[in-house]
């Protein structure tokens, strides 16, 4: 399996605080059946968390040898998670913004309140520039949760939805849980990702129960386009799948609901 989203790369945001925790976060991805992930530490316009490309690039680059030196089955590609902000587009113009394993693929990180206004400027600037925007976690913004009829902007914007698989397990709370199953209901998710932190709270442990959830309200083939197929798109820079809506798991009783 592939992982789009993972702040694996030691010291450099409020990911891995060490080498010794970015190895046992790879043997744990190994352990749960990943052999590739994308580091996607934060750039957040306007803070520290701004990181160069190179530096980036050479973590990767030094995280790979190393998890080769130790027998750890996991390819390190170079990623960003880019902070939600009207400056984006701007900065991907200077060359400053990684893209997802040097594809066409930018992640952009839904804010955790709302978006800021203009965001569908942004959203638009980044296609004419060439980008596929991949939206991080948009499950985690208080403002969908309220106005969920902001997310058929979103996709009709040609935006790719990722969600993070702790979502689904009440990782962030009820109310995040519920707005994933109604994104999961409504197609509207594309990938899943980790968006793992450490090795105790935010982790790819809990992947195999989460996709059983997300397996049983969608469907496995939806869950195998969100978990598999697409995330190998993202690698192979092509168009992802739209897994549909979920109507596998109709018989399946709604203890939720989203109002
Ligand atoms: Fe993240």
């Amino acid at each position: 399996m592939i992982d789009l989203h993972s702040h694996i790369l030691p010291g450099i945001d409020d990911g891995a605080a060490t080498l010794e925790q970015s190895v046992e976060m790879g043997e744990l991805y190994a352990g749960a059946g990943f052999s590739r992930v994308v580091a996607t530490p934060h750039f957040v316009p306007g803070t520290a968390w701004m990181p160069g490309k190179d530096i980036v690039e050479w973590g990767v680059e030094e995280l790979n040898e190393v998890f080769e030196q130790k027998g750890i089955g996991v390819k390190v590609f170079a990623g960003m998670e880019i902070a939600m902000d009207g400056a984006i587009a701007g900065l991907f113009e200077q060359g400053r913004l990684c893209g997802l394993a040097g594809t066409s693929y930018v992640m952009v990180e839904a804010p955790f309140q709302q978006m800021p206004v203009g965001w569908e400027q942004v959203f638009t600037e980044l296609s004419a520039k060439g980008c596929r925007v991949i939206l991080a976690h948009p499950e985690r913004c208080a403002q969908f949760k309220q106005y969920p009829v902001l997310f058929d902007d979103i996709i009709s914007l040609g935006v790719y939805v990722q969600a993070n698989y702790d979502s689904f397990l009440g990782g962030y709370g009820r109310p995040v849980e519920e707005t994933a199953l109604w994104l999961l209901e409504k197609g509207y998710v594309h990938c899943l990702a980790t968006d793992s932190h450490d090795t105790v709270y935010r982790h790819p442990g809990r992947v195999k129960k989460a996709l059983e959830v997300i397996g049983k309200t969608v469907g496995k083939e939806a869950a195998e386009i969100m978990a598999r197929i697409n995330p190998e798109r993202v690698l192979a820079d092509r168009n992802l799948k739209v897994p549909g809506p979920g109507s596998q798991g109709a018989g399946k009783k709604k203890w939720w609901k989203f109002f």
